[in-house]
């Protein structure tokens, strides 16, 4: 095992895209992965990748057939969990994200 430097991480973020080959409702059925692909280039574009870790996971257990599910993980502060996000949710979260 070895220590990895995570002193730059300001903020972790987490999007569900996962994606079930079945009926079962899933976040990439919702937009989880169009939600990701659109922090994670905003993260980009803005040269904040050292600081803003965009991270798409698999299910985060709270699957709805409504919109993707989100973990926010500032450091110093409690983490901030958001279900049923949507892409009109981006700018919200973004401030969030920077508050
Ligand atoms: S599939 Fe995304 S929270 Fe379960």
């Amino acid at each position: 095992m070895v220590l990895v430097d995570g002193k730059t991480c300001k903020v972790a973020v987490f999007v569900c895209v996962n994606d079930r080959p079945i009926e079962r409702v899933s976040c990439a059925k919702v937009g989880g992965l169009e939600f990701y692909q659109q922090l994670k280039e905003r993260v980009k574009t803005l040269g904040l990748h050292q600081s803003h870790w965009i991270t798409r996971t698999g299910c985060l257990g709270f699957c709805n057939s409504t919109g993707t599910t989100v973990a926010v993980f500032k450091t110093g502060k409690d983490p901030i969990w958001y279900n049923e996000v949507k892409m009109e949710h981006l700018e919200t979260i973004w401030k969030e994200i920077n508050s």
